[in-house]
């Protein structure tokens, strides 16, 4: 067990300064792939419970921890049965007992939250209903990669606020992005969200703004981002959705009324089509795939923030 438990389940309750320094050890973590991975997770065991499909979260983090020198095991929140076979808190109390670390993809963030609170081990959130931390992350870094040090970013995120668009917005508040979201009136980020993103945008000079303008928006901005219209637990709403959501597609039209040099970023999986389309994910503006790349780098990295 680590000295002091830290947990990841939203990037509200990290501070700029350590938000900075998973991004540079991730970095660096991405130039020496291979070469000369850290030790502190060697020997240990970290286990990734996934209630909802998942490619690049159970990919990366097994590929990190394996990289890092330890032990992933994975487990279907079936297998478990969490809250059904055996209460949250009891798995918690569990696991503990012979792992060093959970990775937690479920449907309530409540759950992540008990697991953490019910563990003396590392919780890290892989995605709830509430927050991603970790895609925010990835994004953080691919965004810096092509834009460096710019403290004069904006950053647009069109869609559903959802969990991404939630941890997009925390990262833009907590190291002084702009941050713009673009949402149908009934989809806009609520207010046990937008109160904490205000109150850190207000310490670092962010301006938060939730509009229905589209073109209003993206005209001025850095980055564009979306995610699908239908999160997963939502499969009930797909078609007042689709319907909810019309106007709100990144596609070549509106792309054309940005700045030439804006970037482009989706998490994945992407509903081409829908929310993007093909000519837009594909473009020269899209670093989505570089973000996908990035999430390996960036949860090594998050790995090594709480076992440091
Ligand atoms: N972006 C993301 O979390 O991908 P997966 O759902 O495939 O893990």
């Amino acid at each position: 067990m680590v000295a002091t438990k830290k947990d990841i389940l939203s990037l509200l309750d990290f501070s700029r300064e350590e938000i900075t320094s998973v991004l540079e050890s991730a970095s660096d973590l991405k130039k020496n792939r291979l070469k000369s991975d850290p030790k502190a997770f060697k020997d240990r065991t970290g286990v990734m419970i996934f209630e909802k499909p998942s490619l690049r979260t159970r990919i990366t983090f097994e590929t990190a921890i394996n990289e890092l020198g330890g032990h992933p095991i994975n487990l279907s929140g079936e297998t478990i049965g969490m809250g059904k076979r055996e209460s949250v808190e009891d798995v918690a109390r569990n696991l503990e007992r012979w792992v060093h670390l959970i990775i937690a993809r479920t449907f309530s963030h409540r759950t992540v939250e008990l697991l953490a609170r019910s563990s003396r081990i590392p919780v890290i959130n892989a995605l709830t209903d509430k927050f991603h931390p970790c895609q925010a992350l990835a994004f953080a870094l691919t965004l810096y990669e092509n834009i460096g040090e710019s403290r004069n970013v904006k950053v647009v995120f069109v869609g559903d606020s959802n969990n991404v668009c939630n941890s997009i917005m925390g990262l833009c508040a907590k190291v002084g992005y702009d941050f713009t979201v673009v949402c149908p009136p009934s989809y806009a980020p609520k207010d046990d969200i937008m109160k904490p993103c205000l109150e850190a945008a207000a310490e670092t000079g962010s301006r938060i703004v939730v509009t229905h303008d589209l073109l209003g928006a993206i005209k001025d901005a850095t980055a564009l981002y979306t995610d699908v219209w239908t999160s997963m637990g939502q499969e009930g709403e797909t078609e007042k959705r689709k319907r909810d959501f019309t106007g709100y597609q990144l596609n070549e039209k509106v792309l054309s009324l940005a700045p030439s040099g804006v970037l482009v970023s989706h998490c994945l999986p992407a509903h081409r089509g829908e929310e993007i389309t093909s000519e837009v994910l594909d473009s020269e503006h899209s670093i989505a795939f570089d973000e996908a790349e990035n999430r390996l780098h960036v949860q090594k990295a998050i790995i090594l923030h709480l076992f440091s």
